[in-house]
Order: C-alpha cells, then sequence, then structure tokens
C-alpha cells in the first residue's frame, strides 16, 4: 500500500512548519540524501492528534543540512554538535533534526553503542511499532508512508506492539512507555507485546533512577495519570519499579478531584503528593531513594505531604483564627496542603485547609520592611517578626486599610 500523508501534513501543520519540512527535504535531496519524518508525529498525524513536536531523520549529516538550511533562509537551527543534532522552533513547535542510526545494546539498561544507519535500522531501534513509522520527505515522494514494522495496521487495530522480543531488555523504560501509550491512545497491549512485558518486569531493576523518575514524571504529564497507575498495578509494574509502590483504589476519585482543582500548583507535583499520601514515611523513603530523588521540589512535597499526614497541626478542629491557620500551613509546600484539603478524612482539616488554599496564603500586608524602617524601625530580626504581626492582624480582619496598618506597626515598633 502507497499511503501518501501529504495533504494530512499540509493540513494539520501550521503553514510555516510545513514549509520548513518541505524545505528541509528538497535541501537533503540537492545532496542526494533522503529525510523523512519519523515517531510520534506521524502515529499521531495518522490517530488524527496534535503533536508539537516533531522528528526529522537523515541518512546522511544531519548539522550538513540543517547548516545549509540555516544559509537559506531566516530560520535559525539550535545546534547540539556534540550529539550531531539540530532543534529549530517555530512558535510552539519543535522540529529535531538527527541523523539515521543503528543501535545494538551490551547488556540490559546500558546505553546502546550508536553507529549511523539507514531509515530502516533507524525504525528497528524503536520501541513501538507505532513510533516506528516514517513519511519521506524527498520532491517527488513526499508524503510517501514507510511502514517496514506493521505500524500502519496497528494503529488501525490500536494495538501496542514490539518490534521484536528483546526490546524491553534492551531498555526497560519501555515498559513505562508501554502502559503510558497504552491509555493515552485507548490501545491495547498486543498479546506477545503483554506477555513478553510479563516476563521482563524484573528487567526495571536495570534503569537509573533518573530514568525512572524521568518516566513517572511522563506518566503524570498524561492527561489521565490514573488509568496508568491503575493498569501498571495490574500488570504488577509498580510492585516491580518499587516493593512500596500499589495501585491506591483512593486514586480514582482523587486525581480526577486534583485536576478540577488544581489552581496554580502544577499537577505534576499535585499528582506525586497524592503517590506520597498512600505510602507511610519508610515506604515512601524507600521510593525517593529508588527514584534517586534527594534534596530539592520532589523532597519537599514528600515531606511535608507525609508531615501533615501524621501531624495535621492541631488543624482538627473548629474555631481557629484564620492567622493561627496561616501560621501553621505557610511554611508547607502547596502540594501537601491540597492533597490534604483533598484527602483528609477530617473534616476540619479540609476546611481550615480550603481556607488557607483559597484566601489566606494569598494575602498580603500593604507595608514592607522598607516601609517599617522609613517609620523608624531599625534592621534587624524585629522588623520581620513585626511583618508577620501585621499580616496575621490583616488575615484576621483587625487591620482594614493601609493606615490601619501602619498605626498598628507604629505601636508595634514603639511598644
Ligand atoms: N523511543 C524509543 N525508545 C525509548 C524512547 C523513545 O524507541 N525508550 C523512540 C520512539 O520511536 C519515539 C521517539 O523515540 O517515537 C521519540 O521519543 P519521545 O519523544 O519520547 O516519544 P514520541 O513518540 O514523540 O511520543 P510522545 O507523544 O510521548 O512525546
Amino acid at each position: 500500500m502507497n499511503e501518501n500523508l501529504a495533504d494530512l501534513i499540509s493540513q494539520k501543520l501550521p503553514q510555516p512548519v510545513f514549509r520548513l519540512i518541505q524545505g528541509a527535504g528538497r535541501a537533503a535531496a540537492v545532496s542526494s540524501q533522503d529525510l523523512y519524518l519519523v515517531g510520534g508525529v506521524v502515529r499521531d498525524l495518522l490517530l488524527g492528534r496534535p503533536s508539537s513536536d516533531i522528528d526529522m531523520m537523515i541518512e546522511g549529516n544531519a548539522l550538513q543540512l540543517a547548516a545549509t538550511m540555516s544559509s537559506k533562509s531566516d530560520k535559525k537551527p539550535i545546534l547540539h554538535k556534540r550529539f550531531g543534532t539540530a532543534t529549530f522552533k517555530i512558535g510552539d513547535y519543535r522540529i529535531d533534526l538527527a541523523t539515521c542510526r543503528s543501535e545494538s545494546y551490551t547488556y540490559p539498561g546500558a546505553l546502546p553503542t550508536v553507529k549511523s544507519g539507514n531509515i530502516k535500522q533507524d525504525l528497528f531501534r524503536r520501541d513501538f511499532t507505532i513510533n516506528a513509522l516514517a513519511v519521506c520527505l524527498k520532491p517527488g515522494r513526499f508524503g510517501r508512508l514507510i511502514d517496514y514494522y506493521g505500524g500502519r495496521q496497528d494503529i488501525e487495530n490500536k494495538l501496542v506492539r514490539i518490534l521484536h522480543a528483546k526490546s524491553f531488555q534492551d531498555d526497560a523504560t519501555r515498559i513505562m512507555r508501554a502502559v503510558r501509550y497504552e491509555q493515552r491512545l485507548g490501545f491495547k497491549l498486543e498479546p506477545v507485546t503483554l506477555k513478553t512485558l510479563g516476563r521482563d518486569l524484573n528487567m526495571l531493576d536495570t534503569i537509573s533512577g533518573d530514568r525512572l523518575r524521568h518516566e513517572i514524571i511522563l506518566w503524570l504529564g498524561e492527561a489521565q495519570p490514573e488509568k496508568i497507575l491503575k493498569r501498571a498495578g495490574q500488570l504488577g509494574i509498580l510492585s516491580s519499579l518499587n516493593t512500596s509502590l500499589a495501585w491506591d483504589p483512593l486514586w480514582k476519585k482523587t486525581f480526577p478531584t486534583a485536576r478540577k482543582l488544581s489552581k496554580g500548583t502544577q499537577l505534576t507535583q499535585l499528582y506525586f503528593a497524592l503517590l506520597i499520601y498512600s505510602l507511610d514515611k519508610k515506604q515512601c523513603d524507600t521510593l525517593l531513594k529508588r527514584l534517586g530523588v534527594d534534596g530539592g521540589e520532589f523532597s519537599e512535597i514528600a515531606a511535608d505531604t507525609l508531615k501533615l499526614k501524621y501531624n495535621p497541626e492541631g488543624l482538627d478542629k473548629s474555631g481557629l483564627k484564620p492567622s493561627e491557620i496561616y501560621a501553621r500551613l505557610s511554611r508547607y509546600s502547596k502540594a501537601a496542603i491540597q492533597v490534604h484539603a483533598l484527602c483528609s478524612s477530617s473534616l476540619h482539616v479540609r476546611r481550615n485547609l480550603k481556607l488557607f488554599l483559597d484566601k489566606l496564603a494569598t494575602e498580603k500586608t500593604y507595608l514592607n520592611g522598607k516601609d517599617l524602617m522609613q517609620m523608624g524601625m531599625p534592621e534587624g530580626r524585629k522588623v520581620g517578626l513585626i511583618l508577620a504581626r501585621l499580616l496575621a492582624a490583616r488575615i484576621d480582619g483587625e487591620v482594614r486599610t493601609r493606615a490601619d496598618e501602619m498605626r498598628l506597626a507604629r505601636k508595634l515598633i514603639n511598644g
């Protein structure tokens, strides 16, 4: 079948992106090299899904092609000379240009040994047939679909299929990618792939903490990560990643609610806090260690989530002054607070946290440290204490205007 995607490409991609791709195909042909669109963009074009990450592979020299294109147009690429690749950016679109290569793995989980190769070899080193499709960009054959491994049929049949039996052993992150695509696209794992995945679960041990963390963040970046987590739980992927991890039925409700409620907090962090909320301290430590999380934002979110879980700061009662709620929560990360506002079994905790998130967290004083110093306050620790006192007064409605605040500040400075 000689399917041609030229019309689809010109309809679905913005004209400047289309022109760049077309121009690249022409420029490559001048030096007798063939250029292809590959991977996710081809899959997404066929599925009618948007895709702003575009990969082009050349049977030849990517940097040379980038230089030729750059000399003929105002679109200047970013060159990654060490990797022999180039990136063009057009609006939200990122177009990567690389050289076709063949890969072999010396041992499971190793970085591959790479040699330059042709498009067939380049497609063969990929994870799934649906990601191993290419489109020829050569003038005269522009738009022709290249399908060596049956990806077109698998898209038709909604199947995620590996290209060969050693695929998950070569790169076990593909186990995590498999469920990500399956759930994102509403596909199924093809039966042999499913069986191979089960056989190779222990290969996840070969993956470094950094790579594992990256894949989990990709899970959490999907539209409905709870579906991926559920499936990963069913297939034994979660427990193989780390003994602490298991599907928590609570996530079926809390993830969608988190999506609806997340105001400002980045969803990935919120989802991560939801994962941690299901664990105890020891399980959390084991997981963080496995993911190579040591310090930084994720450490903080995890620590805060568990601190609030085991010691909700005396917030499980009514009648607290808003400033007391503020004082108890202001040092916690927002994601940890939001998760407890969603999951705590105590109505009072939920109410107090919600008040903090909806109102108190954004309260500000009219005056700042500089203002206090202009009012005669010497520099020092007391400036911070007075500002905190002013904020508490404002949060409790004791002062409403700037003049009120100045009066109180004067009293505190002199007192
Ligand atoms: N790839 C692979 N094995 C991996 C990672 C990537 O074979 N472990 C290949 C796949 O062919 C994939 C391409 O590299 O299509 C680009 O990877 P990535 O950007 O992660 O995936 P996309 O297909 O662009 O999909 P997504 O929509 O998830 O970004």
